[in-house]
């Protein structure tokens, strides 16, 4: 049995999405739709024990359907953002793996507020704006995910893989915003920047005792989330413009499943060598996309 405990497991790559969004209906013709998010992929696999982490279950019909036919999935209404209730859902997982856990994934994220669309000047004169913007992503993705890091930590410890994923983004990424020139989604950039450099400390910290970290970017993944920030064909088509500076064959968002399967497969891949770096879907630090 591996255990594999994943945030943010409601939607998109956390566990799949509907086959309309998927790539257009010629190329499903030619092969099987992918659909399979983390937590879909990883439960076809029985030896596989699989812990959602999800804030409501508002958002998680399809999951709870999935959960009801695949009794390897487990889950677990929690806040990231409250360490006590996450010492709960540690608990709650250790009493069904014997006090470990294999791989923990945060995958959990948003792209912020509204004034995402902002770049950094035209903060001028919008202190509490600024402060917002900033203050929102950087709990959201940085805070939370350190809370559930030393919520987990113990369960790791135990586990046979010791490995801590970090589900991180390439607007992260210093070199590829210089490339692209992409200056908008200043706190959700900020804060996943911020968070690459969390796991590495963890990584500094956690290797004489064989824990490995990744923060690991998705590529340009067919999500809401996707949609919410590049879905307008226009803001699409200039985001594609900056997109070709450092790639340019890239023509829009992969399916969850091709981006899924990737990640898997760096996840599969990390040992203490490449532990606390900043990795694509591809495993290296230049395919983005
Ligand atoms: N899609 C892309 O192209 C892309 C590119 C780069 C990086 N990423 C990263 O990939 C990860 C997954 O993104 P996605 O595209 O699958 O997004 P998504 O479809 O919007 O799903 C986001 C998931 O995170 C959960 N979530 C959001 N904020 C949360 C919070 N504060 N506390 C707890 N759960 C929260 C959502 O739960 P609810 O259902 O309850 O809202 C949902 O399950 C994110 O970290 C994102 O930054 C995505």
């Amino acid at each position: 049995m591996v255990s594999w405990a994943i945030t943010g497991a409601t939607r998109g790559i956390g566990v799949s999405i509907p086959i309309s969004s998927q790539r257009p209906q010629r190329e499903m013709l030619t092969r099987p739709p992918l659909q399979l998010g983390f937590v879909k992929n990883l439960s076809t696999d029985s030896k596989n024990q699989v812990f959602a982490l999800i804030r409501s279950l508002g958002t998680a019909g399809p999951l709870l359907e999935l959960a009801a036919q695949r009794k390897n999935i487990h889950v677990i209404v929690t806040d990231i953002s409250d360490p006590t209730k996450l010492d709960d859902a540690a608990a709650e997982v250790s009493k069904a793996t014997a006090g470990s856990l294999d791989v923990l994934l945060l995958n959990a994220g948003s792209a912020g507020p509204d004034t995402a669309v902002l770049p950094p000047s035209a903060f001028h004169g919008k202190k509490e704006a600024l402060d917002f913007e900033i203050n929102e992503s950087i709990k959201d993705n940085l805070l939370s995910n350190m809370y559930t890091i030393n919520a987990f930590l113990h369960l790791i410890r135990s586990g046979a893989e010791k490995k801590v994923v970090f589900i991180s983004s390439q607007s992260g990424n210093l070199d590829f915003t210089r490339r692209t020139g992409f200056s908008t989604l200043l706190g959700y950039s900020v804060s996943k920047a911020g968070m690459n450099m969390a796991m590495t400390k963890f990584a500094g910290e956690l290797a004489p005792e064989g824990i490995k970290t990744l923060s690991l970017s998705p590529g340009w993944v067919d999500t809401d989330a996707a949609k919410a920030v590049t879905g307008d064909p226009e803001v699409r088509r200039f985001v594609l413009d900056m997109f070709h500076k450092v790639d340019a064959k890239v023509e829009g968002p992969a399916p969850v499943g091709e981006a899924v399967s990737d990640m898997l497969r760096v996840i599969g891949g990390l040992d203490e060598v490449d532990s606390g770096k900043f990795l694509t879907h591809h495993g290296d630090e230049e395919q983005w996309f």
